[in-house]
């Protein structure tokens, strides 16, 4: 067995999972040429959350970010999460926007594109798949784990297979919630390498307190890179620390060979960086207690606080058991759809509306029926006959890919932004985020004119 690869999560992952994604980009920049000589595989450190988080939140350019990462990074490769059809929103965008943004990224330094579809759906991955190869770029596809009576090795199986097939350059478990266990976690490994050649990475997040157990089985299952993250934004909700598996595993055949030193200096530096967020209360002890409960429920963490706060504005709290319990009921009616973005948030708003109204599907939004017509994708399990009846009654499930119903947009949306977009960039950012973009945008132009920096 060769050694151990790491990609390094903190900057992307880490602040996402344990700070709502809040570094800044002047906060990531004095650590990145220390971080390129750790001798990481590769740097997540864009895509997923933060894109948005940079618009709406920081009154920072995210391409802009990019870019300056790029130019302190010169050995390790850079990695970003995509949505893939969703890119970095949360609803299907039409193809010449799937097509132009990921060129975008690749442009301005991405090496490695880990895209996912929430439903597994492979026809919602092949636009992003496509572009990310024709760029010369490495395309990897991450399944998104989750467990039910129809989500089986065979399931996974047949995935990896599809992936193959569509191009991917590699394969990625991604355990968004933290429910893999060990051994479930060694048996899948050992098989998907008796299918495919392709290098397996896997993604875990230590929120059940199962993450670093995880991560060794997986690694005597032969896998070939791991996500970890520098240990001051590590454990808790996010992935285990990158020192502890690299001291874990010094001196085996496995032992990633990471430079120590650096680690302890970038480890260092973000201990500095994170006191900021702990004093100003960014930093939630909450995300930092191991929670078994999502190994109970099979709910993510995030999910939980989130279904808290709902039933507490409904004055519900009473009933917060019952929804636990209406949760797997629902998804189970919905096809088995793993519990990730945007999916989580659809299935908790309808078990809290089955508890709280008292009848089951009495009241319904708007993004469940759009998933029962087919709009996000096919589910794992088909939907009964029933709960569609129940749901949008008569009407037809669509059956092409639902991105096909959408029209090309960025020549509309280019001409609808005017001049308060500067590049094409700009107009990809206004075309994921509409009101945020543009508010950021009007913003520049008012300090440009300031005299500002
Ligand atoms: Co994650």
């Amino acid at each position: 067995m060769t050694k151990l690869k790491i990609t390094e999560t903190s900057l992307r992952d880490g602040h996402q999972s344990l700070i709502a994604t809040r570094l800044t980009t002047d906060e990531i920049l004095p650590v990145l040429s220390e971080m390129d000589k750790a001798g990481y595989y590769s740097m997540e450190v864009w895509g997923g959350a933060t894109f948005d988080t940079c618009l709406r939140y920081l009154n920072e350019d995210p391409w802009e970010r990019l870019r300056k990462i790029r130019a302190y990074i010169k050995n390790t490769k850079l990695q970003m999460l995509s949505r893939g059809q969703n890119i970095l929103g949360y609803k299907n965008y039409p193809d010449d926007i799937v097509e132009k943004f990921h060129k975008n990224a690749i442009y301005e330094g991405i090496d490695i594109v880990r895209v996912f579809d929430a439903l597994n759906d492979i026809r919602n991955l092949r636009k992003t798949i496509e572009t990310v190869k024709a760029e010369g770029a490495h395309c990897q596809c991450a399944i998104s784990y989750t467990t039910s009576p129809v989500h089986t090795k065979d399931y996974y199986l047949k995935l990896i297979k599809d992936f193959e097939n569509a191009g991917a350059d590699s394969i990625c478990i991604k355990d968004m919630s933290g429910i893999l266990l060990p051994f479930d976690a060694y048996e899948l490994i050992k098989a998907i390498k008796k299918v495919t050649k392709l290098p397996l990475e896997l993604h875990t997040h230590c929120t059940g307190g199962i993450g670093e157990m995880t991560m060794l089985t997986a690694v005597e299952a032969g896998i070939d890179i791991v996500d970890t993250a520098i240990s001051p934004l590590s454990s808790g909700t996010s992935q285990p620390a990158t020192e502890s598996l690299c001291l874990a595993l010094r001196g085996t055949e496995r032992d990633p060979e990471l430079n120590l030193n650096s680690l302890n200096d970038i480890a260092d530096y973000f201990k500095d960086v994170m006191k900021k967020y702990e004093e100003n209360g960014t930093l939630n002890v909450k995300v930092l207690m191991t929670d078994p409960k999502a190994l109970i429920y099979q709910i993510p963490g995030g999910m939980l606080s989130n279904l808290l706060v709902q039933m507490k504005s409904l004055n519900a709290l009473d009933k917060y058991q019952e929804v636990l319990e209406e949760v797997p009921r629902v998804r189970k009616d919905l096809g088995y759809p793993p519990l990730v973005t945007p999916l989580s948030q659809m299935v908790g708003a309808q078990a809290v509306f089955n508890v709280v109204s008292g009848k089951r599907y009495n009241i319904i939004p708007t993004e469940i029926r759009n998933y029962v017509r087919g709009m996000y994708g096919r589910p794992a399990a088909p939907i009964s006959d029933e709960i569609k009846r129940l749901i949008i009654g008569n009407e037809e499930v669509i059956t092409v890919r639902p991105a096909d119903l959408l029209e090309d947009s960025y020549d509309r949306l280019k001409e609808e932004i005017g001049c308060l977009a500067q590049s094409e960039q700009d107009v990809l950012s206004y075309a994921l985020f509409p009101q945020v973009a543009k508010s950021f945008f009007e913003k520049r132009t008012q300090n440009i004119s300031l005299g500002s920096h």
